[in-house]
């Protein structure tokens, strides 16, 4: 079955609490990545049906500090299926005193489906609709030989797609 990315998208809205941030009243990083992770991982886990681990953490960027007070909106949407693996793009919003949302950072997971031994199972593949997922969708794979060779699980001269950046 091929499903839309629709099917896993996650819209998490919460503020920053005292004891959330760091000595200058922003939201710590981890605290961040935890809560990226969690809405990851329902996405992954709301495309595939199945049980999700977080692989790898591909990248992060903290652009912008997030201040005591902030309401933060993370959304997190399958971006694309290997095998087992799903590449989990998230967008981190911060709503601005007119209430507008402001992007405030950005991150990408892979999370793999496993079975109730922890075995990867394949899961559904996604069809990408819109003009970002289809860019997202297509930049996946130059993202997973990245991982995967930083990884020590593929060889360079295996990362063909990644190379042809470079070429
Ligand atoms: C993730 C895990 C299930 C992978 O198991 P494995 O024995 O390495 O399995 P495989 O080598 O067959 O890899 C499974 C898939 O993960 C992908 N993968 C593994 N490491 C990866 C990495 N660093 N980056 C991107 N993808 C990766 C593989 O490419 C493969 O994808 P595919 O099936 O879509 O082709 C296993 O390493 C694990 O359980 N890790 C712990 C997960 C966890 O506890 N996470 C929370 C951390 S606190």
């Amino acid at each position: 079955m091929i499903k839309s990315p629709k099917t896993s998208l996650t819209i998490m809205t919460n503020s920053v609490l005292p004891g959330e941030t760091n000595i200058l009243n922003n939201l710590f990083g981890g605290e961040l990545l935890a809560r990226m992770d969690r809405a990851a991982s329902i996405s992954a886990s709301r495309h595939s049906q199945q049980i999700v681990v977080t692989s790898s953490v591909n990248h992060v960027s903290f652009d912008q500090a997030i201040t005591l007070g902030s309401t933060v909106t993370i959304q997190a949407k399958v971006s694309r299926v290997f095998n087992s693996s799903m590449e989990v793009y998230i967008d981190v919003w911060v709503d601005n005193p007119d209430g507008e949302k402001i992007k405030a950072n950005e991150a990408i997971y892979t999370f793999v489906a496993v079975d109730i031994n922890g075995k990867p199972i394949s899961v559904d593949k996604i069809k990408p609709e819109s003009e970002e997922e289809q860019k997202r969708y297509d930049g996946a794979l130059r993202r997973r030989q990245l991982s995967l060779v930083l990884a020590g699980k593929m060889k360079a001269k295996d990362a063909t797609e990644l190379m042809a950046l470079f070429s």
